[in-house]
């Protein structure tokens, strides 16, 4: 059966996996698969292309033939992950209908993104910080053409003394 994705270059961080058919929501889209690691029989090794299962089993992702590992992190993602903990296995499935074309994206997790997204990339923070960038913009410049009035200096006392 022919896959209904392909990976791509993406606006967001190196590769991205990209939906080449209409994907209805609901739809299982990919496996993310690899060796399972055992954290009960030692450390994990240093990878951004482990999933975790469960406290114990984690995937390493990091092979080539896992096209999963190439789907990046949105906030307002179109994919999420289903966990099957008993079986160790972990699927991504389709939360809204997705058009041929549009990048495929899950949600880390807020742990992941404030460890590694400083700042995040998606379509929906880029947005924001540049609306927060117009937003201090558009407050400069109220300040530049209504200055605020500086306030009236107060009158002298009599005892103190003006120089110059
Ligand atoms: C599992 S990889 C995703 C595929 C990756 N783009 C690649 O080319 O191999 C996860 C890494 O992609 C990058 N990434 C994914 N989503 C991102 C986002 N929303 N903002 C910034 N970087 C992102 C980060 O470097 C992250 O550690
Ligand atoms: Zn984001």
């Amino acid at each position: 059966m022919n896959k209904p994705y392909r990976v791509g270059r993406s606006s967001i961080s190196g590769l991205g996996l990209f939906a080449t058919k209409p994907i209805r929501k609901g739809a299982r889209i990919i496996r993310y698969f690899g060796p399972l690691l055992d954290e009960k029989k030692g450390k994990l090794p240093p990878s951004r292309y482990l999933f975790g299962i469960d406290d114990q089993w984690t995937i390493d992702g990091s092979g080539r033939d896992n096209l999963a590992r190439y789907i990046n992190h949105a906030c307002e993602p179109n994919a999420e992950v289903d966990t099957r903990i008993k079986r160790k296995i972990i699927v991504i499935c389709a939360i809204r209908d997705i058009e041929p074309g549009e990048e495929i994206y899950i949600h880390y997790g807020r742990e992941y993104c404030a460890q590694y997204l400083n700042p995040c990339k998606c379509v929906k923070c880029v947005k924001e910080r540049i609306e927060n960038e117009e937003r201090i913009e558009k407050t400069q410049l109220h300040f530049l053409r209504f200055p605020p009035k500086r306030p009236t200096p107060l009158p002298l006392r009599r005892f103190e003394v003006k120089l110059n």
